[in-house]
């Protein structure tokens, strides 16, 4: 095997060899790859297609159950499917106790890096201790099976011990990623009814302290989110933080004070978490995974994807608080008990390579992270890059937005050495796993395509009109068969569940959202949201819930959110708004609408731009003509205008635009 020595990389070496490698199509597996890869069998797809259930509980039966299920897959209520009903099984036992109990509690499952260049190594035994301990700790503060438990906490080694522990005694966990603002975290809270939350006096980021417990407090009292009872702080940055007597505790206080509980066996079917996420409303939607089939479905794609052997060093870039982080930082690399790095920081602090170093530091085998990530490195240089010994690595994956080849062919020359599979993988917060990807010592991989349906899986690309399968050409992704990780409701929104995904092709046919092409080969290239959802740097959001931000400002009339292609982000939101009689366009009155934004849901929601109009382009019947509107940001011609009200509209828009 060759192994590229990084250190002679160059951006003119890069570019010459980008050049060259933008003319493969296909890039196979190395052999050397493929000799050590975990699956080999050509026909698994096939095998698994024959009898999809009897394959997902073969691989449902890798994971401890208390109780045996009486049945694979219930589809007499579809689509609310049932998988593994009758069986029981408790996630942190699968995640810890199985792997303790074996000899392996020495085992380190995170390398933890703080961004200070703090370092901890977390063992299994270490986690289940404290796992078993907080479980006893919430019990205590009244949590039991079914409740809803909030957790908003900083990329820290407790954020695992938090969902864990939920998990153990089946409370189900909400958890909210940190870049979301406290308001956010509230709404999510409230319609959730969540009864306790566990959260951190502050966080740190790029050297920068920023309390987190006070704007919890603003913006949580009774009123906002009544059935919150109780909240439990991580003493992470100790800064000084109100306490409210009778309802905040901290968290290492509860912890040490309380007795370890035993894994409580969960119905198969039992709420697991909810993940709020965006969708074609203003309002976020509660995404519901349940026990069995989602650690199912996380543990075999994440042991299957990553070609996970027992002494791999897996490091994923995500934050907890995504479904990635859900699925490929916490369930997946615990149930089948592997090592991994966490990093508290951003990718650019303390350096620009501290990713690399990290990877060198620690051998880092296989690496996971997204395009918008990937391209930043890009335009920071392969200087960050080529100083760090990364001949560890030995597969390199993708997650959130289709990759450009450019992006994938860089990952693979300058971060893998030629030597890497890459793996680009599709999925949703609602699939719970990777659903298309390719399988690593298999499959030949096409920059830009992420692959094929993984084995126990259809995908189909169906005609947006007559609704007919496309075997070649472009139309709207759809799973035509349930799959044990899948969502199985909107949390206490039975209704939109129905409505936003099994009303377009019927209570069988999972409408994903996506327009994909399929080629020739059966390989899926996903071109992007079909729906209002936009997608900055791997972050779904909606056009909706922005213009509902934007709105909320006083001075604001109306506002149209529209999402415009990006070199670094893949998608970036411009927002066009029109002001109340009164008030004029200002630096301030952006800055403000800006501020507005980022209490009501997080700064990463901010548009890249705001444009002050007059008027918004609309029809004789008022429906704002968003096509216009990003055709206007993307500086396309324009076409037929002529069904607007006010075709002078679109004319005045587009001379703003170019004013910048
Ligand atoms: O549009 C697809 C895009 O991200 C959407 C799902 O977003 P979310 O639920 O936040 O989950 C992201 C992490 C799994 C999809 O509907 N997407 C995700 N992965 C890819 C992708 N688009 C193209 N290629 C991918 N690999």
């Amino acid at each position: 095997m060759t192994t590229k020595n990084a250190r002679e990389l160059t951006e003119a070496s890069v570019e010459a060899r980008l050049a060259e490698l933008l003319q493969q199509e296909r890039f196979a597996p190395q052999e050397a790859f493929a000799a050590q890869a975990e699956i080999t069998d050509p026909e698994i797809r096939a095998r698994a297609a024959a009898d999809p259930t009897a394959y997902w509980a073969e691989q449902a039966g890798r994971l401890r159950w208390s109780r045996a299920w009486d049945q694979v897959l219930d589809s007499s209520e579809a689509p609310f499917y049932r998988w593994f009903s009758g069986g029981t099984i408790n996630v942190s036992d699968n995640c810890l106790d199985r792997h303790v109990e074996a000899g392996r509690g020495d085992k380190v499952a995170y390398h933890w890096h703080g961004e200070e260049g703090e370092t901890r190594d977390i063992t299994y035994a270490w986690l289940l201790e404290r796992t078993a301990r907080f479980a006893g700790a919430l019990r205590e503060l009244g949590v039991g099976k079914g409740d809803v438990v909030g957790i908003y906490l900083p990329m820290i080694p407790e954020v695992v011990v938090a969902m864990l522990a939920c998990t153990r005694i089946g409370a189900v966990h909400n958890v909210v990623f940190g870049g979301f603002s406290a308001g956010s975290v509230a709404e999510r809270m409230e319609v959730s009814g969540a009864k306790v939350l566990v959260t951190a006096d502050g966080a740190r980021r790029k050297g920068r302290t920023a309390p987190i417990k006070p704007s919890v407090d603003e913006h949580m009292g009774p009123e906002a989110v009544p059935s919150l009872q109780r909240v439990v702080v991580v003493r992470n940055t100790g800064i000084d933080v109100p306490m409210t007597d009778g309802r905040d505790v901290w968290f290492d206080e509860v912890l040490e004070a309380a007795d370890a509980v035993d894994p409580e066996p969960m119905d198969a079917e039992a709420p697991l978490f909810i993940l709020y996420s965006s969708g074609s409303t203003a309002k976020p939607k509660g995404i519901l995974h349940t026990t069995g089939g989602y650690l199912t479905g996380a543990s075999t794609t994440h042991r299957q994807v990553f070609d996970l052997h027992d002494d791999d060093v897996y490091f994923c870039s995500a934050d907890v608080g995504w479904i990635t982080g859900h699925s490929y930082i916490v369930y997946g690399p615990l149930a089948n008990g592997v090592t991994s790095v966490m990093y508290e920081g951003a990718p650019d602090y303390p350096h620009k390579g501290i990713w690399w170093e990290l990877c060198e530091r620690r051998g880092v085998t296989k690496f996971y992270t997204a395009p918008t990530a990937i391209r930043a490195c890009m335009k920071w240089g392969v200087e960050h890059v080529a100083p760090h010994d990364l001949s560890s690595l030995k597969l390199l994956g993708s997650v959130g937005e289709p990759i450009n080849p450019k992006a994938w062919l860089w990952y693979w020359h300058v971060v893998g050495g030629e030597r890497c599979p890459v793996v680009d993988t599709w999925w949703q917060t609602e699939t719970g796993a990777i659903v298309i990807t390719t399988l690593p010592g298999l499959d030949a991989a096409k920059p830009g395509s992420a692959g094929l349906p993984l084995p126990g899986y259809e995908v189909q690309v169906l005609d947006a009109e007559q609704g007919g399968v496309v075997e070649e050409g472009e139309g709207l992704l759809a799973i035509p068969r349930p799959w044990p990780s899948m969502l199985r409701t909107l949390y206490q929104d039975p209704d939109r569940y129905v409505s936003t995904y099994w009303d377009r092709f019927g209570p069988t046919t999972y409408f994903v959202g996506d327009s994909a092409r399929r080629d020739a080969d059966g390989y899926t290239w996903v071109i992007g949201r079909v729906d209002d959802v936009i997608n900055v740097s791997g972050h779904r959001l909606s056009t909706a819930e922005v213009e509902s931000a934007i709105v909320a400002h006083p001075a604001v009339a109306e506002s149209a959110v529209v999402a415009k292609a990006d070199d670094l982000t893949g998608q970036a939101i411009v927002a066009y708004v029109t002001l109340q009689g009164g008030t004029d366009a200002s630096a301030d009155v952006e800055a403000e609408i800006n501020a507005t934004i980022a209490d009501r849901i997080g700064k990463l929601a901010r548009p890249k731009r705001i444009v002050f109009t007059q008027d918004l382009p609309k029809t004789r019947s008022g429906k704002i003509m968003r096509r216009l509107l990003r055709d206007i940001a993307e500086e396309r011609d324009l076409g037929d205008t002529t069904t607007l009200a006010d075709p002078s509209v679109v004319d005045q828009l587009q001379q703003r635009w170019q004013q910048g």
